[in-house]
């Protein structure tokens, strides 16, 4: 059973609701799941990991959720190497923002590549505009995701 970290971004509640429902389902399937708001959590604490979910929206013209922009810039900093790391991405958007449709999650599963860490699976990209159950959509492609892991 996989020991995971689920770390957020968020700023209207919708990554966040998708999060705890992953925390809530995933850990019924036997698995050990944390939940990081991604301020409070320095990339420090990354190297006590194993396998990390990223699972934030987009906001302003293409940026992160206000949140999780201290942990991107600590990642950014202190260049941690993230070899032993294993990762997937939920990245929630809407594809009415053509050009910038999920960049956050785009930026974080860059940042993560860029420091070593392997990504698991594909990257899940969650459509506001015709999804409107984004944690029914992102728990079935963590089923999948979690089965990858082992
Ligand atoms: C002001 C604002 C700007 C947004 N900008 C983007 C964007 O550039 N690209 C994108 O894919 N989605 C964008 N979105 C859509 C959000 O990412 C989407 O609604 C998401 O579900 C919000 O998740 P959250 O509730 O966890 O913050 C934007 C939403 C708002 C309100």
């Amino acid at each position: 059973m996989a020991d995971i970290l689920i770390v957020v971004g968020t700023e209207s509640g919708n990554s966040q609701m998708v999060a705890d429902l992953l925390r809530a389902e995933l850990g019924r399937l036997g698995h050990a799941v944390d939940l990081a708001n991604a301020g409070e959590h320095g990339a420090a604490r990354l190297a006590e990991r194993d396998i990390v979910l990223i699972c934030t929206a987009t906001h302003g013209d293409g940026e992160l959720p206000d949140n999780i922009i201290p942990f991107a810039d600590s990642l950014r900093r202190d260049r941690p190497d993230l070899s032993r790391l294993r990762y997937g991405v939920i990245a929630l958007g809407d594809q009415t923002y053509k050009d910038t449709f999920c960049n956050g999650g785009k930026t974080m599963d860059a940042l993560f590549a860029e420091l070593g860490a392997r990504k698991v699976g594909e990257r899940l990209e969650i459509d506001a505009c015709t999804q409107p159950l984004p944690d029914e959509e992102a728990l079935e492609w963590a089923k999948d995701w979690v089965g990858q892991l082992s």
